[in-house]
């Protein structure tokens, strides 16, 4: 059966579902746009999501008290509840509007367009996670303002296509022979049971997962330095995993056919899928 959807303030089937070719976003790839893990019907940590959703839509000059205008939660709620969502990931997608002449410079006033539907990604299973996935590392060429979660993809969607296509499963990034995060996720790396993950800057998108992560190990007593941290460090790294919404924790074992530590995903790497599923579990 057709997934009912929010768009522009109807609930409607997904089929049915129809935007204006005049749209900024799919002209201009304007707008910006949030993945929230629904759990087992309950919607994951919001305040986070819809926080960055605010401020993603700040840092494109759109209205900074957006998800007071829309109720972002009821809406949410409704669509788990109408199409009986258990496990599935909302994806809401908000771009400036609709304008009658295609024009870089946007009017001030002009009515943002908002489409909020479940999308369903396959998760990965334990023997997947205990084998270990395949990484490359390439040019960070993207724009400099990656902490924008912005709909403009291009550069994201080209470089998780190149590791796709060498069947890998993520491009991790350097800019200036930093680490800045992978084509669609947060990198963490550990040498000598030290974690570190670059630090917070306009380069990467501050990952939900992320801070998660952090916080957990923490509570363990495990201290994450965020640092710089260069290829050679990831490459010589004796564990490294990626961190999204979508696939939580994923450990890497192969980074441009080098092998870390020796092809094996480590403790720290477990230990750490291991927590964030407790987490999601006790949600
Ligand atoms: N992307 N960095 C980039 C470039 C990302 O696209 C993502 C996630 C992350 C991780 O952020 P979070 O932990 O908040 O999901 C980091 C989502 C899953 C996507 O675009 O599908």
């Amino acid at each position: 059966m057709d997934d009912v959807i929010f768009l522009n303030g109807d609930f409607i089937s997904k089929s049915n579902a129809q935007i204006s070719i005049m749209d900024r976003g799919f002209l201009f790839g304007d707008g910006v746009y949030e993945l929230i893990p629904i759990y087992n019907g309950k919607i994951f940590l919001i305040d986070k999501h819809l926080s960055r959703l605010e401020n993603s839509l700040k840092l494109i000059n759109m209205e900074s008290n957006f998800t007071e205008i829309v109720n972002i939660k009821g809406t949410i709620e409704h669509l788990i509840q109408t199409n009986n969502y258990k496990n599935v990931f909302i994806y809401i997608h908000i771009t400036r509007g609709i304008q009658n002449q295609r024009q870089h410079i946007y009017p001030s006033e002009i009515k943002p367009t908002v489409l909020i539907m479940g999308e369903q990604y396959p998760s990965f299973t334990m023997e997947q996670i205990t084998k270990g996935f395949k990484a490359c590392i390439q040019n960070d060429y993207r724009w400099a303002k990656s902490n924008i979660k912005s709909i403009s993809l291009l550069g994201n969607v080209l470089l998780k296509n190149f590791a796709a296509e060498q069947g890998m499963f993520e491009t991790i990034l350097m800019k200036n022979n930093k680490l800045t995060e992978g084509s669609a996720s947060n990198i963490f790396i550990v040498k000598d049971q030290i974690i570190q993950t670059p630090k917070l800057s306009n380069e990467l998108l501050p990952g939900v997962t992320r801070n998660l992560i952090i916080g957990l190990l923490q509570d363990k007593d495990l201290q994450v330095k965020e640092c710089d941290i260069s290829a050679d460090d990831v490459k010589n790294a004796d564990e490294v995993w990626c961190s999204s919404s979508t696939n939580e924790v994923v450990p890497i074992v192969n980074i441009d056919d080098n092998q870390i530590n020796h092809g094996l995903v480590g403790d720290i790497t477990l230990k750490t899928y291991q927590l964030v599923q407790d987490f999601i579990n006790n949600y």
